[in-house]
């Protein structure tokens, strides 16, 4: 294990269950659509490769990035379009957004009015993991994979100052690396 995980929350193992049962929920929903599996770089990258191999329907992908966390731990509720989706033919994708985790909520809101203001055809959410109890804005996601506690989190795509997204695990970060 990495020497700055406090402990692993959910192995490799699990996470492989996960993202399995939730493939085939998403393939049995969106059989006959025009599924876009739209990703949130850059954390959501694992998860959606995970996912993406998973699904037994026609998917297309594509990506924006957004910038909500300044720096570390903490959000700035303010969200910055980085890098924007540009499809002529938005109006026939029923996107399916990628993310890693939901913590205040504020990302993915955004995000879902947005793209329907944008003129996509339908748009739901898909989250690797959720902080419920941390929720600032009233949202919940279309497909949650695992509700895990107000614990700051990192592998598994998801990173503090850019480390850790390549650990196979989701793990618990020492206080002392962020303090
Ligand atoms: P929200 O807009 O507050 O829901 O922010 C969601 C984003 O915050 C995620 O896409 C992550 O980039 C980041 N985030 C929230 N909690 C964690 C965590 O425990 N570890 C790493 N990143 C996190
Ligand atoms: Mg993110």
């Amino acid at each position: 294990m990495n020497q700055d995980i406090e402990r692993i929350l959910i192995t490799e193992e699990e996470i492989d269950g996960i993202v399995t049962k939730m493939a085939g929920e998403i393939s049995r929903d969106y059989e006959g659509k025009n599924l876009l599996l739209l990703g949130i770089l850059k954390g959501s990258v694992v998860f959606m490769g995970e996912l993406m191999k998973r699904v037994s329907i026609p998917v297309q992908i594509d990506f924006m990035k957004v910038s909500s966390y300044g720096s570390g731990t903490k959000s700035s509720g303010v969200i910055d379009i980085l890098l924007d989706i540009r499809r002529k033919d938005i109006d026939k994708c029923d996107i399916l957004i990628v993310e890693d985790i939901i913590d205040s909520g504020k990302t993915l809101s955004y995000l879902v009015k947005y793209l329907k203001q944008k003129g996509a055809k339908s748009v739901k959410t898909c989250t690797m993991l959720d902080k419920p109890s941390r929720r600032e804005v009233d949202f919940h996601s279309d497909y949650v994979g695992c509700e895990i506690p107000d614990l700051f989190v990192v592998g598994y795509g998801l990173d503090y100052n850019e480390n850790y997204r390549a650990l196979p695990y989701v793990g618990v970060l020492k206080e002392e690396i962020y303090r």
